[in-house]
This record gives structure tokens, C-alpha cells and sequence, in this order.
């Protein structure tokens, strides 16, 4: 991070900090699709689901304030996004726990897809975007 000014490091910073939190959030992700897709045990669905709504929120959280911060553009949509995750997150756990997990495995599939995509596309543009120093 030499010669960069003190904004720079920090744009830098906050998007290596959110690399690191989506690869973090994409291996819980992956985590719960084998245990799903292996049939593991309620439990052990419930602790990763846990891991990954609580990681999740920590990371949405940190990512709304940067946009905020940087009196970002896209975010009503980009907060929408989020908002729906934890919602499809949220009832996942609700469902295992209620002993109705028969759609948990393709559900798990689907969210990972729209994570994905939400990486992919909006996450890049505000990384484009702090990067940039807009
Ligand atoms: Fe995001």
C-alpha cells in the first residue's frame, strides 16, 4: 500500500476485507450443500445454517455502511438483495428445525446461485466503485 493516500488504503482495505468475507460466506455455502446433499443430520444443518446467517449478517451489515458512507447509488436494490438472502436463510433454519427439510437441498442449491450472482454483479460494482474512489 505504498504511496497510496490515506483514502486509497482504506478503499483498498475495505475491498480486500470483502473479498475475504464473500469466499468466508461462498465455503458455508458449499458447506451446507454436502452436508445437505450427504443427508447430515438436523443438528449439524442447524450449526452451519447458524454459522452462515450470523456470518452473513455481520457482512451485509459492514457492506451496507460502506455504500452508505459512500452515499452509494444502488442502495435500495443492493439492500433488497440482502434483505431477501437472509429472509430465504432464515426460513431454511425454520424449516429444518421444524423436522420439513425434503426442500432444503435444492433450496440450498438456489441460494448459493443467487449469492453467487449478487457477487458477480452488484458486489462488483461497488467494488468498482470504492475502487475508483467515486
Ligand atoms: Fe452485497
Amino acid at each position: 500500500m505504498q504511496n497510496m493516500s490515506p483514502i486509497e488504503e482504506f478503499n483498498a482495505k475495505a475491498n480486500e476485507d470483502t473479498d475475504r468475507e464473500h469466499e468466508m460466506q461462498l465455503e458455508l455455502l458449499q458447506k451446507l450443500c454436502l452436508a445437505l446433499d450427504s443427508g447430515a443430520m438436523a443438528t449439524t444443518v442447524h450449526q452451519i445454517l447458524s454459522d452462515l446467517i450470523d456470518y452473513s449478517e455481520a457482512h451485509f451489515m459492514s457492506e451496507e455502511l460502506l455504500m452508505r458512507m459512500k452515499s452509494y447509488d444502488d442502495y435500495e436494490e443492493h439492500q433488497g438483495n440482502h434483505s431477501h438472502i437472509l429472509e430465504v436463510l432464515r426460513d431454511m433454519a425454520a424449516r429444518n428445525i421444524a423436522g420439513k427439510g425434503s426442500l432444503l437441498k435444492q433450496k440450498a442449491h438456489d441460494v448459493t446461485g443467487f449469492i453467487t450472482q449478487h457477487i458477480a454483479t452488484r458486489d462488483k460494482r461497488l467494488a468498482d466503485h470504492v475502487r475508483l474512489g467515486l
